[in-house]
């Protein structure tokens, strides 16, 4: 069975498109088939798989916009075992376009269900804002997975993600769990990362992954040349942090 996170957290900048390319990798590499989806217009995470989301027409747009496009069309493939629906900069325009669309929030979770390319794994990237497009990510996954910046108010975006959820779960996708949240880009020298971290355990106990990306200029470098960390210095901390992520995320799985 496919199993679909959403990878969400309305603050930017707190690590959502690195997580999801190099969740993806990891997951790539444990022989799993994975598909990446690209909701953000800025096409951070389709840039760092070498792919220009101004010279793009076969995107996440086409899937949101034209009920008969499907998946297969504009689905690529990016490694051996992982796919990306890159994103477009006509995703800008989505919430204008999707205005008087009944179904706008389900046109992601319908092409996903309609696609019959067999996958294990589905990460969904959103933009920062709790727009439509982070509507189509959150209607469309079973499960939330929320990085964190180990950082000062990070708790604010968590807590207005968390109520969103609540809406969304009451009213358009009452299966949505939350898989659970990460810290990313901790400092070991900051006593005021750990804070944050002790905070987010004392909160969702369990839900807290153990796994804490470091903060590493690594993470900057490698879609510089179109690569994970994992593929570029592969036995780098933050290379083994998300396989360690990969791997508390594959064996939390509900059946
Ligand atoms: N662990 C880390 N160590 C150092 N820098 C990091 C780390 N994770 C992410 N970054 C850097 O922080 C910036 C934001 O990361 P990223 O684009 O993944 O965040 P995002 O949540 O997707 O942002 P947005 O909300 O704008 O889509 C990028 O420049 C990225 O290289
Ligand atoms: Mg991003």
């Amino acid at each position: 069975m496919t199993r679909t996170l959403v990878i969400a957290n309305q603050k930017g900048g707190v690590g959502k498109s690195t997580s999801v390319m190099n969740l993806g990798i990891a997951l790539g590499e444990r022989g799993l088939r994975v598909l990446l989806v690209d909701l953000d217009p800025q096409g951070g995470l389709t840039a760092a798989f070498g792919i220009d989301s101004y010279n793009t027409r076969l995107s996440t747009f086409m899937l949101l916009a034209h009920e008969q496009v499907s998946l297969a069309r504009v689905v690529r493939p990016v490694r051996p075992r992982v796919a990306l629906v890159p994103a477009s900069i006509d995703l800008a325009a989505s919430e204008i376009q999707l205005a008087a669309v009944a179904d706008r929030a389900h046109r992601l979770r319908n092409a996903l269900r309609r696609s019959r390319i067999p996958f294990d794994y589905v990460l969904i990237d959103t933009p920062p804002g709790l727009g439509i497009l982070t509507a189509n990510g959150l209607v469309a996954a079973d499960e939330l997975l929320i990085p964190v910046q180990c950082q000062y108010l990070a708790m604010r975006g968590v807590r207005a993600l968390m109520e969103t959820v609540v809406r969304i779960k009451n009213s358009l996708n009452p299966t949505l769990r939350l898989a659970g949240l990460f810290g990313t880009m901790f400092r070991t020298e900051s006593q005021h990362g750990q804070e944050v971290v002790d905070e987010l355990r004392a909160v969702f106990g369990p839900k807290m992954f153990k796994t804490l990306i470091h903060y590493d200029d690594v993470v900057a470098e490698a879609p510089l040349v179109g690569l994970s960390v994992l593929e570029y210095m592969p036995r780098h901390p933050i290379a083994q942090g998300y396989r360690a992520l990969s791997e508390e995320i594959v064996n939390g799985r509900v059946e």
